[in-house]
């Protein structure tokens, strides 16, 4: 059972309280529960439109292992102390506010999508077909089932579906899970993909909502920190993992 002294966003399955992420002031993310810790890498197809994710290398994942989160390590995912000496601002500047509070709301015949770009971790599977702004508001069960598997590939969880004669979220539960993100397509790497509700504990204690798909920086740029804000792209950032 989740603590409920900590915010859930709506739709999300908190992952077991053992399972959690501590923010380090100045320093590395540290896992505890030894959830998977497994490398994916963003699909494309022939036009370049992010289609899916393609499972990659499985990493030892223990109780207490620190990841990077300044982009210098030459062990990521794991943290080697670069941190020390790299002279990155590593300060959080993340809302600690629910995500829908920034959301804007779009309405379709069956579906409805929230959006807050402040999370968005560019992984633009939003912009296949006739992009997810457009396409939930197209009839039929195709754009349908286009916006709903698009939104569910959002890497940050900027973008969320809602079923309209519920009024609920359509979130997959999904088992708590880790994955360093690579981007061929921009020939960079991205953030840690953060799947199943896990805990977010910022370094001054305080937890961030508790969300189904959240995107942790670790290329040490983002201004939205611990979140990834799609910078690691224009930086080019490379994990240096073969
Ligand atoms: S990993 Fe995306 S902004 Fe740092």
């Amino acid at each position: 059972m989740a603590d409920p002294r900590h915010a859930v966003q709506p739709g999300t399955s908190p992952a077991p309280d053992a399972v959690w992420i501590k923010v380090t002031a100045g320093g590395p993310y540290v896992v505890h529960g030894a959830p998977p810790l497994v490398q994916m890498t963003i699909a494309v197809d022939a036009a370049g439109t992010s289609i899916g994710f393609a499972t990659g290398k499985t990493f030892d994942s223990k109780e207490g292992m620190a990841l990077c989160r300044c982009g210098h390590s030459r062990h990521a995912p794991f943290c080697d102390g670069s941190h020390l000496k790299a002279g990155m601002d590593l300060a959080e500047r993340a809302s600690f506010a629910p995500l829908l509070q920034g959301s804007t709301e779009i309405d379709g015949p069956t579906l409805a999508l929230t959006d807050n770009e402040a999370y968005c971790a560019f992984g633009r599977f939003c912009d296949a077909h006739h992009q997810i702004w457009n396409e939930v508001q197209l009839p039929g069960t195709q754009a349908a089932d286009n916006t709903r598997h698009m939104a569910s590939h959002c890497p940050g969880g900027r973008l969320l579906v809602w079923d309209r004669q519920t009024g609920q979220p359509i979130e997959p539960a999904e088992p708590a899970a880790i994955h360093p993100l690579e981007d061929p397509a921009q020939q960079c790497s991205g953030p840690l993909m953060v799947r199943g509700g896990v805990r977010v504990e910022s370094a001054d204690g305080r937890s961030y909502e508790i969300r189904n798909r959240q995107a942790l920086c670790r290329c040490g740029h983002s201004s939205n920190k611990p979140f990834c804000d799609g910078t690691h792209a224009s930086v080019k950032y490379r994990d240096g993992i073969a």
